[in-house]
């Protein structure tokens, strides 16, 4: 990499001007668009479609490309799995073992996760047990495995969830070894909730006042297509930002609700970007749930600050805004989002309840780890790495027993959200201090900022077999900061 490459990653990284203790929030670097671009709030909010089960616990989804209008008056090639971006919502229950068959009509081979769930270690989403469409050279009868434990799927694949865990907002997108950020960043991600009978039986509200919001940024070329640097672009090491937000797919939305409570539940589905979320002209946002389920309690916030992979369940209240008023959604770092138009008054019945759920305890930590995620290398030659080491498929930096607690502290360089496959986890210090109000409850996704300590206590629970840690930044994923770990 040449000097001037090497100080373009850096100033796009926000490290070359900021000094100590002044690092910006933003956590990549930015791709604008080469077309015009459409006024926010005129586009209308979709919501993905269902997926409808081919039989009790039974889904088929077929990952192929369409031309979708994302940018009005022009098309969009996407990857989608059922052709659409984001993916089909699928609505699963604790306690309904559901089987999703993954066909892959794509040009490149796939592997999908269910982020957040409690998944077999071989319906994990493993980054090299791979799907590989017919014809590939990567197909299992025409090529060779490149990867020590490389699995390849021929066309399809069954991705098994038991889901014996409780309610809470998951999502699904592409894993796959070293192209994860590019194949999201064409389409492939989703949401997927699961619900029980502790959530049934609260008053929130529910039908067309649950609005998932899967947020995520992109740039466009001239042409419509989306714009994305090549991959591994080392200019773009600190993460790739677009600058047109779509929430459910469309750009800068509008959705118009009635003067009543409204549960959104927010995911970040960004490669890079971060938000700080407010209501404009001011407002609260009652959180009800994180990653993992609900809260034993709400906590009130003014502004969410959310990673990429995290999700925020919260319930807005509407009818604290006149009829006919505006409240915009606005991130603190780069502007607009969506807006509400609230049009109507309505009855209201739901309520949010002072007592939520019931959320496993908290159990002692039988170990200690630390995972330091940091960009090492010279600039020719660097990697974003776990305690010194770029990934390396089936080398676990850790075997923790399952049923068993653990503590594990997290340190960065930079912004680094913090992913763990199978195990929840609650925050337990962030800086040496107690952790922020938006990192209550139990969580998989943790945002660890520029030289930030946090500590998490993560319960091993569910399944023995091979998961990861890594880096949810997903240009840092896919430049190595990811590893192994064994429940043993
Ligand atoms: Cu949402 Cu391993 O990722
Ligand atoms: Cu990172």
């Amino acid at each position: 990499m040449s000097r001037r490459g090497f100080l373009g990653t850096l100033a796009g990284a926000g490290l070359a001007a900021a000094g100590c203790g002044a690092f910006p929030e933003s956590a990549g670097r930015l791709l604008t668009s080469r077309l015009p671009l459409p006024a926010p709030f005129t586009v209308p909010l979709p919501i993905p479609p269902l997926a409808r089960p081919v039989a009790p616990g039974r889904y088929e989804v077929t990952q192929r490309t369409a031309k979708v209008e994302i940018i009005p008056g022009t098309t969009t090639e996407i990857w989608g799995y059922d052709a659409t971006f984001p993916g089909p919502t699928f609505e699963l229950r604790r306690g309904d073992p559901t089987t999703i068959r993954v066909r892959n009509e794509l040009p490149e081979p796939t592997s999908t996760h269910l982020h957040g769930g409690v998944n077999p270690p071989g319906s994990d989403g493993y980054p090299t047990d791979l799907v590989v469409p017919r014809g590939h050279s990567a197909h299992p009868h025409g090529g060779h495995p490149s990867h020590p434990g490389m699995r390849l799927n021929p066309v399809a694949k069954d991705y098994h969830y038991p889901l014996d865990q409780r309610a809470a907002t998951l999502w699904y997108h592409d894993h796959r070894m070293d192209f994860t950020a590019p194949q999201v960043w064409r389409g492939l991600a989703g949401l997927a909730l699961v619900r029980d009978e502790e959530e049934d039986a609260l008053p929130l509200p529910r039908g067309e006042r649950e609005l998932p919001l899967l947020i995520c940024d992109r740039a466009f070329e001239e042409d419509g297509s989306f714009r994305y640097p090549r991959a591994h672009d080392p200019h773009y090491m600190a993460g790739v930002e677009g600058d047109v937000i779509l929430v459910n797919g469309a750009p800068w939305p509008v959705a118009e609700v009635s003067a009543t409570r409204h549960r959104l539940r927010l995911l970040n589905a960004s490669n890079a970007r971060r938000y700080r979320l407010r209501l404009a002209p001011g407002g609260r946002f009652t959180q009800i749930g994180s990653d993992a389920g609900l809260l034993a309690a709400p906590v009130a916030h003014e502004v969410i600050p959310i990673s990429p992979g995290e999700r925020y369940d919260v319930v807005v209240d509407f009818s604290a805004y006149p009829v006919g008023s505006a409240v915009t959604l606005t991130d603190e770092l780069a502007g607009d989002v969506m807006r509400f138009v609230v049009t109507r008054r309505a009855a209201d019945d739901s309520a949010v309840p002072a007592v939520l759920s019931r959320p496993p305890e908290r159990t002692r930590a039988v170990a200690m780890r630390a995972f330091d995620f940091r960009r090492t290398g010279d600039a020719g030659n660097a990697a974003w790495t776990i305690n010194g080491r770029p990934y390396r498929p089936g080398a676990p930096l850790a075997r923790p027993r399952l049923g068993t607690a653990e503590m594990w502290r997290l340190t960065s360089d930079f912004h680094h959200p913090v992913h763990l496959h199978l195990a929840h986890f609650q925050v337990l210090a962030r800086g040496g201090r107690p952790p922020s109000a938006t990192d209550a409850g139990w969580k998989d996704t943790v945002d660890v900022r520029p030289y930030e300590v946090v500590d998490v206590l993560a319960r091993f629970d569910g399944h023995r077999g091979r998961y990861m840690i890594h880096c949810h930044n997903l240009e840092h994923e896919d430049m190595a900061m990811m590893a192994d770990f064994d429940v043993v």
